[in-house]
């Protein structure tokens, strides 16, 4: 069988959480593919919400099992604190939830030179999630980094310290106020990795492989957003890991031609939290407006999500380094009560009016053009078939599809599993 991927077309937070578990119902196995804590997926059901930050969306699925690929980046003191919040709830994951040996480890030593980064630059910063992610993934480029297989090396201690060490040259290299308690972090991070190592560790590529070979159906979890990839992104405003479809073979060890639906999955309007360009940003009511009728606040850091009008410019451009097959819009509702939508359909760009997204698209290099939508009233919230949806809504999907040429096969209208309309 293929492998199916589900990734965010924009800077993240488009609902992937949500919509992995809706569709576990269809999947044998989760895989998350890149990303770590950095990222905040939330999941509502049963009148309860819950944020997985590391461990995959199915996890809530008894049947499925929930693999963190190699490609991911885990703090064992997050996955901890993911795992008793888990154990809390009644989930047995203990036979479920899998990891691959060379996922990479985040020690507390890569946090603190996150921060030490961060400090440095001032205004510049990246507005990182701070776990630790960017200084993770260049120890694994530097070929410097510990993953979970060395955690059954006898000497891993001496590996571990001999890094931490070298981080805390690092960080006071920064000449930044970072306060810490090292010893405090130790003790904590040491108890994690007991709990991590009661885990199912496996040589996740050949599993995969075998699952494939025995008919078994996959869904690989992205994490961020294609506008955060390390590569297409807005860099440098962008994350340490391949965010697009390419980090799912690389992050699985799938081969390209195993890879079977991209599901890309968008707000109906676009948000980001963190620093960098972003061409649609709304300053004023209506963007107040989507924050707060959408509850735009990140899930891993609470930090006020920015908001704007749907970019079609970036998200086509996303689509194609993807390849997309099949689009899922989400939240919807919140549009509902705008007079007037807006659709930022091309960019002003050095006097010209281009289509695709240029190298560079701060505010000095591009100005967006807008086509305007009739809005609608209609509370969403609460409809479970496309018969029900409003016109002018039916008119903006269409108009999506028609440009982005992708059918849209999902409109989610609330945060609830339930509130999720399958389209034909
Ligand atoms: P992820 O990182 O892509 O999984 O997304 P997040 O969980 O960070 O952010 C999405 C937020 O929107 C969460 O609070 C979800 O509960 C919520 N959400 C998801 N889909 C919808 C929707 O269709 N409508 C509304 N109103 N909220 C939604
Ligand atoms: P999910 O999976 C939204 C953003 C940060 C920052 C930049 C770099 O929930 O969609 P990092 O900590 O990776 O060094 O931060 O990327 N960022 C996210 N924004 N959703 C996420 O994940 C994000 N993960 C990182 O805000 O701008
Ligand atoms: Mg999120």
């Amino acid at each position: 069988m293929a492998v199916d991927l589900l990734l965010g077309l924009q800077w993240g937070d488009e609902g992937k959480g949500k919509i992995v578990d809706v569709l576990t119902n269809n999947y044998n196995i989760i895989a998350r593919f890149q990303g770590g804590p950095n990222a905040g997926h939330t999941l509502v059901f049963n009148g309860r919400k819950h944020v997985l930050h590391t461990i995959p969306s199915g996890i809530f699925h008894d049947e499925a099992t929930n693999l963190v690929g190699n490609g991911v980046v885990i703090d064992p003191v997050i996955f901890k604190g993911e795992l008793d919040k888990l154990a809390e709830q009644n989930v047995d994951y203990k036979n479920s939830l899998l990891i691959s040996r060379k996922a990479h480890i985040i020690l507390p030593t890569h946090r603190l030179l996150d921060a030490a980064s961060e400090a440095s630059k001032g205004k510049a910063k990246i507005g990182s999630t701070l776990k630790g992610i960017g200084p993770t993934y260049m120890d694994k480029t530097g070929r410097n980094g510990i993953r979970v297989g060395d955690l059954e090396l006898a000497n891993w201690k001496e590996r571990y310290r001999t890094l931490a060490d070298k981080h805390e040259s690092m960080i006071a290299y920064y000449d930044v106020e970072i306060e810490y308690d090292l010893k405090e972090l130790e003790t904590e991070f040491f108890k994690a990795v007991e709990v991590l190592k009661s885990l199912k560790f496996i040589d996740s590529e050949e599993y995969i492989y075998q699952a494939q070979k025995s008919g078994k159906t996959i869904l690989a979890e992205g994490a961020q957003g294609s506008l955060l990839d390390i590569d297409f992104g807005t860099y440098p405003f962008v994350t340490s890991s391949n965010t697009t479809a390419a980090g799912a073979c690389t992050g699985l060890g799938v081969a390209p031609n195993q890879i079977g639906d991209v599901f890309g999955i968008f707000k109906a309007y676009t948000t980001r939290v963190g620093s960098g360009p972003f061409p649609t940003e709304l300053f004023d009511e209506d963007g107040e407006t989507m924050a707060r009728v959408g509850n735009e606040f990140g899930a891993t850091t609470g930090r006020p999500r920015r908001c704007g009008w749907l970019d079609l410019v970036a998200l086509k451009y996303a689509c194609q380094v993807n390849g997309v097959t099949q689009l899922m819009m989400m939240k919807g509702d919140v549009l509902s009560g705008f007079k007037t939508l807006k659709v930022c359909t091309s960019y002003k760009y050095k006097g010209n009016v281009i289509e695709h997204l240029p190298y560079n698209i701060e505010p000095e290099n591009v100005e967006p053009i807008y086509s305007e939508f009739s809005g609608w009233n209609e509370d969403l919230t609460a409809m479970s078939e496309t018969s029900q949806l409003p016109q002018a809504l039916n008119h903006y999907i269409e108009f999506l599809e028609k440009e982005l040429e992708i059918p849209i096969t999902i409109v989610s209208v609330g945060p609830d599993r339930k509130q999720t309309i399958f389209r034909n």
